[in-house]
């Protein structure tokens, strides 16, 4: 069973509606009367371009602080190292680093056939910017550009991406995916055979990835996960597929060989799970770009990981793109995920610090190094227990059936009024703690949840844990963030303080 805990947020995003909210951290309905973000209509400024704002904008100042940090393509930063490693891999792709993170809804989403109640494209999930745009959430927003503008066969995407969620040592609102995709022109060949051909004798060129591979190929979902059986043949489906694995594991190889080297040449002492050769195997999953779609798995220091998401690319998303004949794979990862394994990085906030402790231990013309955490300060964790109101509307996870959810191209979007109250959702504490503590938080967890068998009324606990990367906080200074989110939780959510 897929628990929240060991699904990685791409993976979770991806799933269908209904699986995904039996995952989904409850979402509790909350009489409130709804408060925008940003109530204040005034225009944002984003990259220097003005942006009109609505009743969608939700975007709090520090997430745009971080927008246009640009770290995938700063000289020296782990996540600039990962990326190049990664591009190392595929070398006659076209490399794209400086896409706008800024992109429509159009782009996100419809184009790559979200269905329209897709969860991702809440605004507990999303930050907009207004209705019609938003801060990317995946570098799959530009695929079909990419693909429109036919410039090569292969490319990868590494960019900046922004999702609401979870605060903890590896979820942050910013950070970075990458992505590839390569695709062949079935009107190059000069019949059906020829690009088989072609396909088999790619395969045949790859050289054994020096890895054990478990590939159980088992049968795919008929409905959620089928080959397209009506745009390709069974083998064109299979060649595909099989050269998508072969490609990725020689770069999940090339990866963790140089995660391997920085581990032993660390001086750290080795558990015997370290010394464990590299595993890979291939698990089903679901995109609404891709099918069939794979998860691909590495067996790395004693667990299976989650590394990236891949597929046959769905046909109809070609033929959006003005690229009917072509047909491939594509794939995508997370950046921060990989350096934190790569460099042994253990908390998720250091790659937005400018600290020369930490950023001076990064060079990208030597070898890859273990991270040597400059000394840790101590956590301060306080709790915050409280009643929700009592009375309100309850939402359903998805909102997209409501008002306050955008809908597919083409359908009519309805604009969310202030009087809508929306479900209490835990993204939306999170928010509110990252807005007030930025990143003096280190994690944010419910530790108690219950509802009072007479009244019916819930309440809830969550721990804060504060913990600066760069100092000791007092505990005047803990104790005042604490005060200010429990203030803020009884404005805006109406809550009663326990
Ligand atoms: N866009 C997906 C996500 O963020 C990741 C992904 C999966 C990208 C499969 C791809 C792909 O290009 O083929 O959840």
């Amino acid at each position: 069973m897929l628990q929240l805990s060991t699904c990685s947020r791409s993976t979770f995003l991806a799933l269908p509606a209904g699986i995904r909210s039996l995952l989904k951290p409850q979402t509790l309905a909350l009489g409130r009367r709804y408060r925008s973000e940003d109530t204040s209509r005034r225009p944002l400024i984003i990259d220097g371009r003005s942006y009109p704002t609505d009743a969608w904008t939700n975007i709090p100042p520090p997430i745009l602080d971080h927008y246009g940090r640009k770290l995938h393509v700063q000289p020296n930063h782990p996540l600039s190292i990962t990326r190049k490693l990664i591009e190392s891999c595929f070398p006659e792709f076209q490399h794209h680093n400086a896409l706008s993170g800024v992109v429509t809804v159009d782009q996100n989403f419809n184009s790559l056939g979200f269905a329209a109640d897709h969860p991702g494209r809440s605004r507990t999930d999303t930050y907009y910017i207004n209705k019609d745009t938003l801060l990317r959430t995946h570098t799959s927003a530009h695929e079909v550009d990419v693909f429109r503008s036919n410039t090569s066969n292969g490319y990868t995407i590494a960019a900046d991406v922004y999702r609401r969620d979870a605060v903890d040592r590896t979820h942050y609102p910013a950070f970075h995916q990458m992505e590839g995709a390569l695709t062949w022109d079935r009107n190059h060949f000069k019949t059906t055979d020829d690009f088989l051909h072609h396909l088999s004798s790619a395969l045949a060129n790859f050289k054994p990835p020096n890895v054990e591979v478990e590939d159980a190929n088992p049968p795919f979902h008929p409905e959620r996960n089928p080959p397209q059986e009506k745009h390709h043949s069974p083998e064109e489906a299979e060649l595909v597929g099989a050269h998508l694995k072969r490609s990725l594991e020689h770069m999940v190889v090339t990866i963790f060989t140089e995660a391997d080297k920085a581990l032993q040449s660390s001086g750290l002492e080795l558990t015997a799970e370290d010394k464990d050769p590299l595993k890979v195997r291939w698990v089903e999953s679901f995109f609404p770009h891709t099918s069939p779609s794979w998860e691909m798995e590495v067996w790395w220091r004693g667990d299976w990981l989650e590394v990236l998401g891949c597929g046959v690319i769905e046909q109809p998303l070609l033929i959006r793109s003005d690229v009917p004949s072509r047909v491939g794979w594509a794939f995508g990862l997370g950046l921060e995920r990989l350096a934190m394994l790569l460099f042994g990085i253990p908390d998720i906030r250091l790659f937005w610090s400018k600290d020369s402790r930490f950023l001076s231990q990064f060079d990208e013309n030597k070898p890859i190094r273990r991270f040597q955490p400059f000394s840790k300060y101590p956590a301060a964790p306080r709790d915050v227990a409280f009643w929700l109101p009592k009375s309100g509307p309850v939402v359903a996870e998805t909102p997209a059936a409501t008002s306050t959810a955008p809908s597919p191209a083409g359908g009519k979007q309805t604009e969310p009024t202030l009087d809508t109250a929306p479900a209490f959702h835990e993204n939306d504490l999170m928010e509110v703690v990252r807005s007030t503590a930025g990143d003096s938080v280190e994690d944010v967890t419910c530790i108690d949840n219950f509802k009072h068998p007479k009244t019916g009324r819930q309440s809830l606990c969550y721990r804060v844990t504060y913990r600066s990367l760069e100092k000791t906080l007092t505990n005047e200074e803990a104790n005042s963030l604490h005060e200010q989110i429990r203030q803020e939780l009884v404005t805006r959510f109406g809550v009663e303080l326990r």
